[in-house]
């Protein structure tokens, strides 16, 4: 990745303060000339794990009194939806799931541009520069392996994406399918970036399919089915595979690719012709702060908050631990809708 943006990555692993300005969680819209109602609910479609779902949502109905529900999708499904019911949307803001999938959308035309005032003390890096999206967090892709199972095999944890395709692990590697999942969408792209091209991507991607025991929807699937030794090794967002250890999966290990690993901004942003918009831009607003983005842990969510402000839990992988490669959000966004379609075709619907 470019110094740039290695060093405001580190930066938010840090905590590090960033141009700070002028914009609290107070900051207020211009006063209307007639009151407008105040906002009594609010539909949230929310790609991160379901426990962070109901605490972020309890969290901003109690903050605000605004009635706050929400449907857990991944990111691809998340997608699909907005475009399937962009004549009559049900949902107000979509909250979670990597940038990329924003891009899509907001190429799909279903987001709403939306420059929140406390979006100014989020990294450049992490929002939309026209504000059809802003991150919330960051996350490093890893592998999640089951220790006692490794050593079964005389394995060592993966340090490298080529492991991933040692005959050993046939059939006891986990990873979600990239057509539904972001998390897996950001592995394939994290094989275009280091393997130069979609071509070569895809010669690893054939390779890795007998591997794979079954594709999960959800992304951080595979790190459950890891602590339950249904699988072997996963790729999952390292965050994950910490919760998995939290929720008692005590032989689950995370390790890096050396050659260099994917990450996501998870983004959110407002839905186009959202039907609660006061409301959704409040809960874009409150995202953005240092309290909303302290939630996270409270559910087992590691993730390292875009607020430079915001407290970052003893729990979250540090990313200058990390390797990690150029991830050019924008391109792998444009190029997700054909590259998951070609997956489909030419290695999902294939035989192992
Ligand atoms: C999990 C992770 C999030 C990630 C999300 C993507 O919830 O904790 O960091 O953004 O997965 O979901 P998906 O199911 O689309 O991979």
């Amino acid at each position: 990745m470019n110094t740039q943006t290695s060093s405001r990555l580190i930066a938010l692993a840090a905590g590090a303060a960033l141009a700070l300005t002028a914009c609290g969680p107070g900051a207020a819209a211009p006063a209307a000339t007639s009151a407008p109602a105040k906002p009594t609910k609010l539909t949230v479609l929310c790609t991160v794990t379901e426990d962070w779902c109901v605490a972020q949502t309890k969290a901003f109905e109690a903050k605000t009194g605004i009635k706050t529900t929400f449907t857990r999708l991944s990111s691809g499904e998340a997608a699909t939806k907005l475009k399937a019911t962009a004549s009559n949307p049900e949902y107000s803001v979509w909250w979670g799931g990597p940038a990329d999938g924003f891009v899509q959308a907001k190429g799909d035309g279903t987001l709403a541009a939306y420059k929140s005032p406390n979006a100014a003390k989020i990294p450049d890096k992490a929002k939309d520069p026209d504000g059809f999206w802003t991150g919330v967090y960051v996350g490093a892709l890893g592998f999640c392996s089951n220790k006692v199972e490794l050593d079964k095999l005389g394995l060592q944890p993966p340090t490298s994406w080529d492991d991933l395709l040692n005959p050993k692990l046939k059939g006891k590697f986990s990873v979600a399918h990239p057509a539904t999942s972001g998390t897996s969408y950001t592995m394939v792209w994290t094989q275009v970036v280091l393997r130069g091209g979609e071509d070569k991507a895809f010669e690893f991607l054939t390779k890795l399919h007998p591997q794979v025991s079954q594709y999960t929807k959800s992304g951080a699937a595979p790190a459950q089915a890891v602590g339950r030794a249904e699988a072997v090794v996963g790729v999952v967002f390292s965050h994950d595979c910490v919760a998995a250890v939290d929720a008692g999966f005590k032989d689950v290990v995370v390790s890096f690719a050396k050659e260099g690993t994917g990450y996501e901004i998870g983004a959110m942003g407002l839905v186009k012709g959202a039907p609660e918009e006061a409301a959704a831009k409040m809960w874009i607003d409150w995202a953005l702060t240092a309290e909303a983005q302290e939630i996270g842990p409270t559910a087992k969510a590691y993730q390292l908050p875009t607020n430079p402000d915001a407290k970052v839990s003893d729990r979250s992988v540090k990313l200058s631990s990390v390797n990690l490669i150029d991830y050019d959000f924008v391109k792998a966004g444009q190029a997700k809708k054909g590259i998951t379609t070609k997956f489909e075709e030419a290695i999902a619907a294939q035989p192992k």
